[in-house]
């Protein structure tokens, strides 16, 4: 699984040779340490003219323990820009997005951040609608050209949801959204219902008290996110197939959480999983459906089995399961689901019909099933992976592999922390407006972008 070109890149001949060779250079990018500073170097934090989000950020910079500047200096590197575009009610007036970026774009550090905020284009009207449609075309853009593993991010934040950007803003500046690159997210835009927007006790421990279930928790990335959910508090119940027993039960000890060897495809597992949460833990706050198959071939060459297995286990049973879930009374408060989808869901990938067929079924789950939650106060959101360092790429031939690790704004595969960290983010008691979205954990992937 090891990624031996990037290792190569960050020897002393590679270094040297590399970029002579014009070959790309893949940064080691920054991770989450536990009680690391959020970034390396201030803020800088810029507004359009009108703009309604630049005070409550600049506070909510502050409480992150980000140092904030507003007027730019030259022999700063910056750990982020942050730019509120939401007074920008005219397409002439995208030209503040210039001015404010140009002058300090060598100035961004190394996984230094670039986030635009501004209003949901589909929440307005007329030349205001194409200004704000427009700023995705920049932010993506940018996000292709910044270097030394720094990102660029745009968040559409609904009127009435300003409150409601804390958690997103600490997760994509800080080291947790590493993988995470030249995304569209929106706050506030599924309807909140009854959700309740809090603040967590501890921004450590957001998950204190939280309950959650991971599926395909024996490995990969269900065993990260796991891992993930338990450090930030929550007590993790992990599921595999009982054919994954063993490795099940050793992440289960790991992390201090329990094992339920289960196969969700099985017709009784939603009437077994609310009778294990509601005699063992009383409620189940989050949802993580984290188990998936592939099962190759071209269309031409699969057989039905093929066909069945991949839509029963990454779609059909979590379907099943969600709907046997929200008509019992085992969710608590503000419950969170997250589904599993992939690039391959958003862009197709050859061999993969089945597959593909299934993942952007997930993302077709999260658009039907994100509004009606909300009613109750819930969310329902995905990550789409893209090139995940993981037992399922490391078997893909090396000839399809490379070029898919190389081919994103970042030249690297991602590690399952990534998609990990994404899901904690959604999880987060304080990212009640965050529904609805699918949020692709790829490195700016170029396929399907
Ligand atoms: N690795 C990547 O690059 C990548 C990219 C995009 C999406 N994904 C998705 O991420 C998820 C995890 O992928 P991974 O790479 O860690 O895969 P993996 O094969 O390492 O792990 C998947 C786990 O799901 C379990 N599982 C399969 N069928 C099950 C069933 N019927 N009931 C319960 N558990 C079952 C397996 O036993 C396994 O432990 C999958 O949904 C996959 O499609 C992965």
């Amino acid at each position: 699984m090891a990624d031996k070109y990037q290792q190569f890149t960050n020897s002393s001949v590679g270094k040297f040779l590399a970029p002579k060779l014009g070959l790309p250079m893949p940064t080691p990018l920054r991770r989450h340490k536990p009680g690391q500073a959020p970034l390396d170097g201030p803020a800088l934090l810029g507004a359009a003219k009108g703009g309604r989000l630049e005070k409550t950020v600049a506070e909510q910079l502050n409480s992150a323990g980000i140092e904030v500047r507003t007027e730019a200096a030259d022999d700063v590197k910056y750990g982020a820009l942050v730019f509120d575009a939401t007074g920008i009610t005219d397409p002439a007036q995208l030209r503040e997005l210039y001015d404010f970026f140009h002058p300090v774009m060598r100035q961004v550090g190394y996984c230094g951040r670039v986030v635009v905020l501004a209003t949901p284009p589909e929440l307005t009207s007329g030349r205001q609608q194409v200004a704000q449609r427009a700023i995705e075309g920049f932010t993506r853009s940018v996000g292709k050209e910044l270097t030394k593993g720094a990102t660029s991010q745009l968040v559409y934040v609904a009127p009435g949801s300003e409150d409601a950007t804390e958690s997103t803003l600490r997760f994509l500046l800080s080291a947790k959204s590493a993988f995470v690159d030249g995304q569209v997210i929106r706050v506030g835009t599924a309807g909140t219902g009854g959700a309740k927007i809090t603040a967590p006790e501890s921004w450590e421990k957001p998950l204190d008290g939280k309950v959650a279930l991971v599926t395909g928790a024996s490995r990969g990335i269900g065993a990260a996110i796991a891992e993930v959910l338990a450090r930030d508090g929550a007590h993790v119940v992990v599921l595999d197939i009982p054919a994954q027993g063993a490795d099940l039960s050793s992440v289960a000890n790991k992390i201090g959480g329990s094992a339920l060897q289960l196969d969700i495809t099985a017709a009784d597992a939603g009437t077994k999983l609310v009778d294990y949460f509601t005699e063992r833990h009383g409620k189940l706050d989050i949802v993580v459906h984290n188990a998936g198959i592939t099962r190759d071939k071209k269309l031409a060459n699969m057989d039905d089995g093929r066909w069945n297995s991949v839509l029963t286990v990454n779609l059909l049973s979590q379907l099943a399961v969600n709907d046997t879930l929200l008509a019992s009374s085992v969710l608590g408060e503000n419950a969170r689901f997250i589904g599993v989808s992939s690039v391959a869901g958003v862009a197709g990938n050859l061999g993969q019909a089945n597959y593909g067929t299934s993942k952007a079924g997930v993302i077709g789950m999260v658009d039907s099933t994100a509004p009606a939650v909300a009613e109750k106060g819930h969310t329902f959101n995905a990550v789409a992976p893209g090139f995940i360092e993981t037992q399922m790429t490391a078997k893909i031939p090396a000839t399809i592999r490379e070029p898919a690790r190389r081919l994103s704004s970042l030249t690297q595969g991602g590690l399952p922390v990534d998609v990990a960290e994404t899901i904690a983010w959604y999880a987060n008691p304080a990212s009640a407006a965050v529904n609805g979205n699918v949020v692709r954990v790829c490195g700016q992937a170029l396929i399907g972008a």
